[in-house]
């Protein structure tokens, strides 16, 4: 029951589309290949890696996630992960035209328990022309997919079960504080690439995206960026206790927030024990908001 292999994809909405490209490109790093792959004005396209994208931003109402992407290795681990779906009573539709979109070879998908779509895909594109950071960074990301996702969610018991129980993720560990219980989810060796919390304030939502980087003065520089650019930061530079990763937040043009950071522990299922800790960091990562000063 692992048949997913890592996070591939993000879809996100954004009213100002304009602010995703420089945010993108000029903040984060990630390389515009719209007009390349050739989409329409009213999407933009980011690349990370060798990958041909990995965020999609759509014209739209800011907020929420439109759209997450879990890869898996083959057709038959697609299909398997669907049979099981289905035997959960999970409604599950294949979708060739949306995997046309998406330049993969075949799609599945379905909604969790807050409705947030998730797409199910094997066999990404992967162009012949290089990736090229206009910043110069190098994203941690190959067998480890796509950084990690942290949803609020409405009801912690049904997405332990959909994530844990239907899905097959495997949980790292926890971190309680202020009364909640913060679950990290694991589907390939990177510590997390799902994090939920239960919060009747925020959920459902997407929290923030991460984005991890091979070399801790990238962080430096995208927090120079971040400071000479006037974008929001919501959590300074800080290490987490669970993960390890020195990271630093702040807000993205589709109202979320992005982690970015560097140094993420690796998980060995062999020898992983699942622990629960008291506290998100070691150092640092300090909000202005202290009654929100809870994310990971
Ligand atoms: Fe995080």
């Amino acid at each position: 029951m692992t048949e997913i292999v890592g996070l591939g994809y993000l879809g996100l909405y954004a009213e100002k589309l304009d602010d995703w490209r420089t945010y993108g490109t000029e903040v984060l790093g990630l390389q515009n290949v719209s007009e390349k792959i050739g989409v329409e004005s009213d999407t933009v396209l980011l690349r990370a890696d060798e990958q041909s994208w990995r965020f999609a931003i759509h014209q739209g109402e800011t907020g929420g996630a439109a759209y997450i992407g879990w890869e898996v290795a083959n057709r038959r681990a697609l299909d398997d992960l669907g049979d099981r779906l289905s035997a959960a009573g999970v409604t599950v539709e294949e979708d060739q035209a949306c995997a046309q979109e998406r330049r993969v070879e075949g799609l599945i998908r379905c909604v969790d328990p807050d409705g947030h779509r998730l797409e199910f895909f094997y066999g990404p594109h992967i162009p012949k022309y290089p990736f090229v950071s206009p910043r110069g960074v190098r994203f941690v990301t190959g067998d480890l997919g796509l950084g990690h996702v942290f949803f609020f969610v409405t009801d912690l018991d049904a997405a332990k079960e959909f994530y844990l129980g239907s899905l097959g993720f495997r949980l790292s560990d926890t971190i309680e504080f202020h009364g909640r219980k913060v679950h990290f989810l694991h589907v390939n060796p990177r510590h997390h690439s799902l994090a939920f919390v239960q919060n009747e304030e925020l959920a459902p939502a997407l929290g923030h995206f991460m984005l991890e980087v091979d070399d801790i003065d990238d962080v430096g520089r995208t927090l120079d960026e971040v400071d000479s650019r006037g974008v929001t930061l919501t959590e300074t530079l800080g290490r987490h206790t669970n993960d390890r990763a020195i990271s630093f937040f702040m807000k993205n043009p589709s109202g979320s927030e992005v982690e970015y950071g560097y140094d993420g522990r690796l998980v060995d299922d062999t020898t992983w024990r699942v622990t629960n800790y008291d506290a998100t960091s070691l150092w640092g990562h300090h909000r202005d908001r202290p009654d929100t000063d809870s994310e990971s």
